[in-house]
């Protein structure tokens, strides 16, 4: 089952680009940029890394971030995540962003995007890994910096595809960010959003319908509403669910209680992830092999992932036609 995996084609739907920022990288970093950061060695970061929900991962996570300022910081996040995709034989891959986070810093935009988009040209070129960039609007902050962040975005319509939704879900539920999401929709943005996470149910059937959403980002705790269950399976909503992340993050006690292979064989579009593999120990061959290990699955049932991912993506058909 192992070289099935490594050798199974995959796509990638879930993934920050500062989740996958590794300690090294945030190391060198820190020196090139004369950023002190509260770690003595790249061990002592992992070390840091122990969660006991999102709350406790966000903290870390936003810290990690600060030590990215230039826009060739960006360009080799990015790129450092691309080669670990070609090693984890990820074939295309559509990658979050938070610009709020580096935009309450004083970086700019620009610097960002920038920084990125030229690192998914190359990939595309130099690895012949296809790619889309959607931008994550803060849902801890208001919803009149998120309208902020969608103008600042305009004039980079041809770099980013869509919109969604990340950071702490509970007390920030989807209809605060119901106009904005709406703007997005009629700069003609696709829109998806982190619903059902460590959130209730309630907030996956908001993000569908108030946020316009075409995929959901988690949505693993639909199964406590099963008329929203039975709804998601006829209209293949899909949900990109990230295996090591929800253990990571006591969203399930253990691999052995996830739900993702249960949903696939209900026939759920379920897709496989890494969210933010440099700080919840794996990249996408990590993910399927602990789901696989901890559910044994036939080869057709793995396979099933990646053709879901791929019915989920954000590309053309004909794109589609060429990764099945
Ligand atoms: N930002 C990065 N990872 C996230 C996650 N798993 N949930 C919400 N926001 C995030
Ligand atoms: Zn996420």
């Amino acid at each position: 089952m192992k070289e099935f995996i490594y050798g199974l084609p995959k796509v990638e739907l879930h993934l920050h680009i500062e989740g996958s920022l590794e300690p090294e990288l945030m190391f060198e970093l820190a020196q090139r940029n004369q950023v002190q950061i509260p770690y003595t060695s790249p061990q002592a970061v992992r070390d840091a890394y122990q969660f006991h929900n999102l709350q406790s991962f966000l903290d870390i996570y936003y810290q990690g971030a600060n030590v990215l300022i230039h826009e060739q910081d960006f360009f080799d996040l990015t790129w450092a995540y691309l080669l670990r995709c070609k090693e984890d034989n990820v074939v295309h891959t559509e990658i979050f962003f938070d610009p709020q986070t580096h935009t309450s810093r004083g970086i700019a935009f620009e610097t960002v995007v920038n920084g990125i988009h030229r690192a998914l040209e190359q990939g595309r070129e130099a690895l012949g890994i296809s790619s889309q960039l959607i931008m994550c609007f803060l849902r801890h902050l208001d919803e009149a910096s998120a309208f902020e962040t969608l103008a600042q975005a305009l004039p980079h319509k041809d770099k980013i595809i869509g919109v969604g939704l990340d950071s702490s879900e509970l007390g920030h539920p989807p209809e605060k960010f119901h106009q904005v999401f709406q703007q997005a929709l009629k700069e003609g943005f696709l829109t998806v959003a982190h619903a059902g996470e460590e959130g209730p149910a309630q907030n996956i059937d908001d993000a569908l319908v108030l946020l316009g959403t075409t995929r959901i980002d988690h949505g693993v705790r639909c199964v406590e509403d099963d008329d929203l269950v039975t709804r998601l399976i006829e209209a293949r909503v899909p949900l990109t669910v990230c295996p090591l992340s929800n253990t990571k993050l006591k969203v399930f006690e253990s691999m052995a209680h996830h739900n993702v292979v249960d949903l696939l064989r209900k026939g759920m579009c379920v897709t496989l992830n890494s969210d933010d593999p440099a700080y919840f120990g794996g990249y996408m061959n990590d993910n399927f092999m602990a789901v696989a290990q901890a559910h044994p699955m036939s080869r057709e049932e793995v396979a099933q992932f990646t053709l879901n991912a791929i019915e989920a993506s954000f590309i053309s058909d004909g794109e589609k036609a060429r990764l099945r």
